[in-house]
């Protein structure tokens, strides 16, 4: 079987071996925990961390679990190794792991991946980046962890700017196609898409669409814990209508198989450096999070603007976090009307985009097509291998918009409603002003929102 020729290959432990040693963890594994958590209506908080030394990680990750109690760890990787640059992680790690900006779980091996996992009590989830990521999967396997994000379209078209998409999109499906091997051993790895995407500016449908192709791909190949993960955009209302359209849009593409959760990213653009408008902004994250039915929320930090946060800024991140959760925020009531009428666009949106591609006999190929001809796209990403033609805008109420639809293949009724709706937007000459504005939307350079 393919996971023993990779023993062979990387000097990986044995799969008897590794899947002993994640029933011998005693701790539940991430699909376990959101199972537990949709059943109680919970929400899992989730914090990023990754520093480049290892008794440096098993420290951080212990003074979080100390000090914040998340649901869930992670380990977040290193540039180099995201980019498939094992040697020069190795070579910097030697010489400054401080200069690294997250853990290279390749360099260091496995035995030490499970030294991580043995000495701490929430699962580990890994979080990098990688278009081929392949080693690193297998690493983290063997380490016991069994939590791993990303996907062959948002993990290769925002970060990359020549990989070509067949590329990634065969490493991933390797990877969903290990998973159903895994889940035939009773290991059920969950994996999470990254609807982030470039995080600047995205409409809900194009974040929603691009996740539910990744994941019907892998439920194909046998992966059966999927997270759809959404990015908060900045107004709740969509937000909130954005993630509670993940349930019905699995009911139409995954029937019957996999479990699905929705998650929320809290804002993922550029975020104030002021500590109270930082404060607020993860706040109003956690709210979305609780009030669109997320399973699951990956929190930010104070100190977002500033680059990687200390172990005290992360810790507040969590704790609030988990304020927004907590039944203090029960007495908000929503504009339902509102919010019902805003799924059911997104809905139409993603179906536009995405029923054209699932059924496709080549489904692979045709994914790929449909990003060379604009019928997908992704805006502001460096890939060569995308059109670049959507532009999106916020409409006067900072909901994202399809200023440009580019190629995609919207009805003119879908086309005519973001039309309606940006009525209000700059003349042409401005234009560019104000998409720089709705990228800056929370920032420092616009106070409009968070005064
Ligand atoms: N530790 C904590 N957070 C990190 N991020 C990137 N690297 C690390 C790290 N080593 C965060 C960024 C951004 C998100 C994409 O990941 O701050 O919020």
């Amino acid at each position: 079987m393919q996971l023993n020729l990779m023993a062979r290959t990387h000097e990986l432990p044995t799969l008897a071996d590794t899947c002993n040693f994640i029933k011998s963890l005693n701790k539940p594994c991430v699909a376990q925990l959101l199972a537990e958590a949709k059943g109680t209506g919970a929400v899992a908080v989730q914090p990023r961390s990754g520093v480049g030394g290892h008794g440096e990680m098993l420290e951080l990750l212990s003074r979080i679990e100390a000090e914040a109690n998340p649901d869930i760890l992670t380990l977040t990787i290193d540039s180099y190794s995201r980019l498939g640059m094992f040697d020069h992680a190795s070579r910097i790690l030697h010489q400054n792991p401080g200069a690294l900006n997250g853990y290279p779980l390749v360099s260091h091996g496995w035995r030490r991946g499970r030294d991580l996992n043995e000495r701490t009590k929430q699962p580990l989830d890994i979080r990098h980046g990688s278009p081929i990521s392949d080693h690193l999967f297998e690493t983290a396997i063997a380490s016991g962890i069994t939590s791993f994000e990303g996907g062959g379209i948002a993990y290769n078209l925002p970060y990359a700017k020549k990989v070509p998409l067949e590329e990634s999109i065969a490493s991933w499906r390797r990877i969903d196609r290990l998973c159903g091997e895994l889940a035939d051993q009773d290991i059920i790895v969950s994996r999470e898409m990254f609807g982030t995407l470039t995080a600047v500016l995205i409409p809900p449908s194009t974040s929603l669409a691009i996740t539910f192709l990744e994941a019907i791909s892998a439920a194909r190949d046998g992966v059966q814990c999927l997270l759809i993960a959404y990015p908060q955009g900045g107004n709740s209302l969509q937000d909130i209508a954005a993630l509670r359209s993940i349930d019905s849009l699995a009911r139409r593409y995954l029937p019957s198989g996999p479990r699905v959760y929705p998650v929320l990213h809290q804002y993922m653009g550029p975020f104030p450096r002021d500590k109270a408008k930082a404060s607020a902004l993860i706040l109003l994250g956690g709210l979305v999070a609780k009030l669109g039915g997320a399973a699951k929320v990956v929190t930010k930090t104070y100190e977002e603007a500033l680059g990687i946060p200390t172990v005290e800024a992360n810790v507040d991140g969590i704790r609030l976090t988990r304020c927004a959760l907590a039944r203090i925020f029960d007495f908000i009531e929503l504009d339902e009307a509102t919010i019902t009428e805003e799924m059911r666009w997104i809905e139409r949106e993603v179906i536009e985009l995405v029923d054209p591609i699932v059924g496709v006999r080549d489904f692979h190929k045709a994914i790929v097509e449909a990003f060379k001809a604009g019928r997908l796209d992704v805006p502001f990403s460096p890939s060569i291998f995308t059109m670049g033609d959507v532009i999106p805008v916020r409409d006067p109420q900072g909901a994202i918009r399809y200023l440009s639809c580019g190629g995609l293949p919207f009805s003119e009724t879908t086309r005519r409603r973001n039309r309606e709706l940006l009525r209000e937007t700059a003349a042409p000459k401005e234009q560019l002003r104000q998409i720089a504005g709705d990228v800056h939307f929370f920032s420092d350079q616009s106070d409009a929102y968070l005064l």
